[in-house]
């Protein structure tokens, strides 16, 4: 990222502060992201997965024998991330018709907060289409109230309070036993999410997020930032008031050959969450362990990047304790701001459909996305979208 964009983003971020503590009241204070939510085929099978080749560990389940009649929910955890993996039992159900239209994917980007009635009143107020009234549940550990607002395409959030709950998840669930329990990787918070939108329609989601949520815009790349030879996109990074929630918006751009956003769109069949950037204080170790448990991730850049990185890092280079040539054996790539750098890499996507893949994200005091390796990211994006026949 240039220094100038850099100065740009810290500058957006002091004034959303600032627009927060001094002017009016946040309208959403937001704690933190509570669970992440995936529909899927078969989620018995998708937690297999998610626990031997992500380190994901074993923590709740809904379902037939906890009183659940329609659904089945495993909920896995590594240190702060939640992930719920939900299927149908039936066919008349709103989660089975995700799944046929979608494939498998992620439907609720869950957000904690200390109100959830309020959550709720105020981003219906603010024009957000409702997907669940704030709603009461219970059971001998306490009770929770969630409730729910459309975001971009199917996807929805989920406003969780639970401060008057300390049982596993939430009501209904049980915790989950397994004695199949893999070794964490390392994995330790969400650091982002990115949906992905249609032609034309990141600013709509920009003034959506800043009108409804309270959000600004942190970050801006534009498709003369964000190109290769053969295709482009743009993207606005939007931040709540603390910072903790970031939700980057991809849009496809015209280049010469298809956006790999295009790809996305016309394999989830509309706008949905491209990926789940995944935040660890030891990349080198998380990824090793990742490749052997055989997690692919997209191919490594050529030598010349690697070789341009001491220039690339400039005065960061002194207080980087990672060797280039093991981030290299890897293929993990490194980008830095004015403040710091950060080490990065993306999987191939973990579904048949091209769709959805995870990041992995180690940041050495670097507040930015990586913008220095978007020409090298989207190019190794491109030679899998060749192979695939869609670029
Ligand atoms: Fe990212």
């Amino acid at each position: 990222m240039s220094l100038e964009n850099t100065k740009k983003a810290v500058k957006n971020v002091e004034y959303g502060l600032e627009k927060i503590f001094e002017g009016a009241q946040d309208f959403l204070p937001l704690l933190g992201t509570d669970y992440v939510e995936f529909y899927v085929g078969n989620a018995k099978q998708a937690a297999h997965f998610y626990k031997t080749a992500f380190g994901f560990q074993s923590y709740a389940y809904a379902g037939l024998e906890t009183g659940m009649k329609d659904r089945v929910s495993y909920v896995l955890k590594q240190d702060k991330i939640r992930l719920v993996l939900t299927t149908a039992l039936r066919s008349d159900s709103p989660i089975g018709e995700h799944v046929k239209k979608h494939g498998d994917g992620v439907k609720v980007i869950a957000l904690w907060v200390d109100d959830a009635t309020s959550a709720w009143e105020e981003t219906t107020k603010r024009g957000a289409v409702s997907f669940m009234e704030p709603t009461l549940e219970k059971d001998e550990h306490g009770e929770v109230v969630r409730s729910g607002i459309y975001t971009y395409g199917e996807t929805v959030h989920v406003f969780v309070e639970r401060k008057n709950y300390n049982g596993i998840f939430l009501p209904g669930f049980e915790t989950w036993e397994s004695d199949y329990n893999p070794e964490p990787v390392g994995l330790k918070f969400i650091d982002h999410m990115v949906g992905n939108v249609g032609w034309g329609e990141m600013n709509t989601w920009v003034k959506w997020y800043e009108d409804v949520m309270g959000f600004v815009n942190f970050l801006s790349f534009d498709d003369n930032q964000i190109h290769t030879e053969y295709s482009a996109l743009m993207s606005k990074v939007m931040s709540n008031g603390n910072g903790r929630i970031k939700f980057p918006i991809n849009e496809p751009a015209v280049g010469k050959k298809r956006s790999q956003i295009e790809e996305y769109i016309d394999f989830y069949e509309g706008p949905g969450a491209q990926h789940i950037a995944v935040a660890t204080d030891d990349i080198i170790n998380a990824v090793t362990q990742l490749r052997a448990r055989g997690v692919e991730f997209l191919s490594a850049p050529p030598q010349s990047y690697y070789d341009e990185i001491p220039a690339r890092l400039g005065v960061h280079m002194e207080m980087m304790k990672e060797d280039i040539k093991v981030l290299q054996s890897l293929s993990i790539m490194i980008d830095a701001d004015e403040e710091g750098y950060l080490l990065q890499i993306f999987t191939k996507p973990v579904e048949d459909r091209p769709t959805l893949f995870f990041e992995i994200i180690q940041r050495m005091g670097a507040r930015g996305f990586g913008a220095g390796n978007f020409k090298a990211l989207f190019e190794s994006i491109e030679r899998e979208q060749a192979k695939r026949g869609t670029l």
